[in-house]
């Protein structure tokens, strides 16, 4: 397992601190962040990223605005608003600065601070024992070779990670000798992150470019595609990173499973279908170069989703800490959130 990567660190009544994840594997930096400003800020440029792990910053979040800020009501309820509104997509985010909001607003003003740190190191402690279980779900559907796309692992979580936590974990129970990952451009998730997780986990992995995916699909040399998703519909269309559309496309083409892993938080039974759920559209930017390099002229267009939406009749299962969902995912997903 991925263990020892820590990519937020509570620091109660102080502040937080965070791996740069931008300049990983190149370096590893812990960064501290004592203002909610500064925390947006990380979560915007994905300093921190990964749903599970953006639902965790929320929280904390939600804490440090108590310490920096004080615990009126109409404080905390100005720093929700901003951590919500810096990534749309994944529903981990919002769901957790709502949840310590009304937590917050529900205790007496002298009590509010203490709960918001409680609150996010028992989230933060949970996370392991959630994505133990979903690994520990997930690991038997795997055999062979398997493709995964983006980074899901101990980065994403703060725990040990979605598909990727499956993925080594089948490879611990000698179910899988090898991991493809994807690049994952434009901000190269993939070839800096994930590669860097598979090679401290000691799983044997392959890196490719995404446009080399559907050739390696076709040449039958991956037996699954396994992901990670930001947010699950209630009909269980899934939206996730970039990319992730297509390479369910080719899975079905090419009839191998495709399965999502994600932890019930990511689940959102609220939001009836892909459709309703919000994209990120990102800065042309990213697309037209990486970091300082430019290789596009200046001032072209670029189209630039951060993530897309696979539709449920593409996805073969989706795992979670509580089971493995199969369609049809409106029963499915509503009976696992009923469990205990
Ligand atoms: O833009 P990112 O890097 O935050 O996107 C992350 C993903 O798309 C992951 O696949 C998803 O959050 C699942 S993380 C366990």
């Amino acid at each position: 397992m991925s263990a020892g990567i820590a990519p937020l660190v509570l620091l109660p009544g102080e502040g937080l601190e965070v791996l740069d994840q931008t300049l990983l594997p190149r370096e590893e930096r812990r960064l501290r962040l004592d203002t909610v400003e500064g925390l947006c800020e990380a979560i915007r440029s994905l300093r921190v990223r990964g749903a599970p792990l953006l639902g965790l910053c929320g929280a904390a979040g939600m804490a440090l605005a108590a310490t920096e800020r004080g615990t009126g009501e109409a404080s905390l309820r100005e720093a929700a608003r901003e951590l919500t509104a810096t990534r749309p997509t994944a529903v981990d985010l919002g769901a957790a600065v709502r949840g310590a909001l009304e937590a917050a607003l529900a205790a007496d003003a002298a009590r509010r601070e203490t709960l918001l740190w409680e609150r996010a190191e028992g989230m933060l402690a949970r996370q392991r024992a959630v994505d133990g279980a979903l690994a520990a779900n997930g690991a038997p559907l795997l055999r062979g070779a398997v493709l995964t796309h983006c980074n899901t692992g101990a980065l994403a979580t703060g725990g040990l990670g979605t598909a990727l936590a499956v993925i080594v974990e089948a490879h611990r129970r000698g179910l899988v000798d090898r991991c493809y990952a994807t690049e994952t451009r434009p901000l190269l998730q993939g070839a800096r992150l994930t590669a860097w997780e598979l090679q401290r986990a000691g799983v044997p992995a392959t890196l490719l470019a995404d446009t080399a995916a559907a050739s390696l699909v076709a040449s039958g040399r991956v037996a699954a595609v396994i992901t990670g998703a930001d947010r699950i519909a209630a009909n269980g269309d899934v939206a996730n990173k970039v990319g992730t559309y297509g390479l369910a496309l080719m899975a079905a083409r090419h009839a191998i499973p495709f399965y999502v892993a994600a932890p019930m938080t990511t689940v959102d039974l609220a939001c009836p279908d892909g459709a309703a759920i919000p994209i990120e559209f990102r800065e042309a930017a990213e697309v037209g170069g990486f970091g300082e390099t430019r290789w596009a002229p200046a001032g072209i267009e670029a189209y630039n989703p951060a993530f897309d939406v696979t539709p449920a009749d593409l996805v073969t299962a989706i795992i979670t800490e509580r089971g493995v969902a199969r369609p049809p995912y409106g029963v499915a997903l509503e009976e696992l959130a009923a469990r205990p």
